[in-house]
């Protein structure tokens, strides 16, 4: 899949917490919705993608695992690939047209290096320029119980502008499967980044409804 600059573009970054089905779930959702995806995934967020979804959801082979998973229309969107070690890349540059970027999951110590503007590899960098660029930052960040550097360094960064989504799917949609929580969190992140969606139903006032 190549870059387009005439659709909206977004940055997704996946790290190595657990819960790698609501980045996938995540990606297809705004690949449906004819978004270019930026795509950087760490080497924790490799193995928890093999891992936790298996052989086939591996980096090399995600768009297909994508396609097979949530249907043909993530065709509808395209997804250029970086390196996590490349700070050369586009999406470590301000002058990028990313209009967010969410990290999905988000591992404490990725956490860590928002938090305290570390910038060492690609995901730390392009949270970084999202948040000097006053542009959306969606952190879903996974652990429990969490230490009070972990807590302390969610403040900073909803400080700096970031929206702390947490990994906290609810349960008054009464879900009746695993893709149902991850797409009530890939729906969380997609609204926190300003896109519509249908993921979930709406609340209605009453549970079940
Ligand atoms: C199977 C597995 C599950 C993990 N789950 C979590 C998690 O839920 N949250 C977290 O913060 N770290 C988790 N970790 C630890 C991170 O992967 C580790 O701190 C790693 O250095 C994160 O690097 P990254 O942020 O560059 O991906 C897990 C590691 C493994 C191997």
């Amino acid at each position: 899949m190549s870059a387009d600059t005439r659709r909206p573009s977004v940055a997704v970054a996946v790290t190595g917490a657990s819960g790698a089905v609501y980045a996938t779930r995540t990606l297809a959702a705004l690949l449906a919705r004819g978004v270019h995806v930026e795509l950087v995934v760490s080497d924790y967020g490799r193995r928890l993608l093999r891992d936790e979804l298996g052989e086939q959801a591996t980096l090399e082979r995600l768009v297909p695992y994508l396609t097979d998973r949530y249907g043909d229309a993530v065709a509808a969107g395209t997804m250029t690939v970086h390196s996590n070690r490349d700070l050369g890349a586009t999406i470590a540059s301000g002058s990028q047209g990313c209009s967010g970027m969410a990290i999905v999951p988000c591992s404490m110590k990725t956490l860590a290096g928002v938090a305290h503007g570390l910038s060492r590899n690609l995901v730390e960098r392009a949270a970084d320029v999202m948040l000097k660029e006053r542009r959306r930052l969606v952190m879903v960040p996974r652990e429990t119980p969490m230490s009070l550097p972990q807590l302390r360094n969610m403040v900073l960064c909803a400080e700096a502008g970031a929206i702390i989504l947490p990994a906290m799917p609810a349960f008054y949609q009464l879900p009746k499967t695993l893709d149902d929580l991850a797409d009530f969190m890939a729906g969380k992140v997609l609204g926190a980044l300003g896109f519509d969606h249908d993921l979930y139903p709406p609340w209605t006032g009453r549970v079940g409804s």
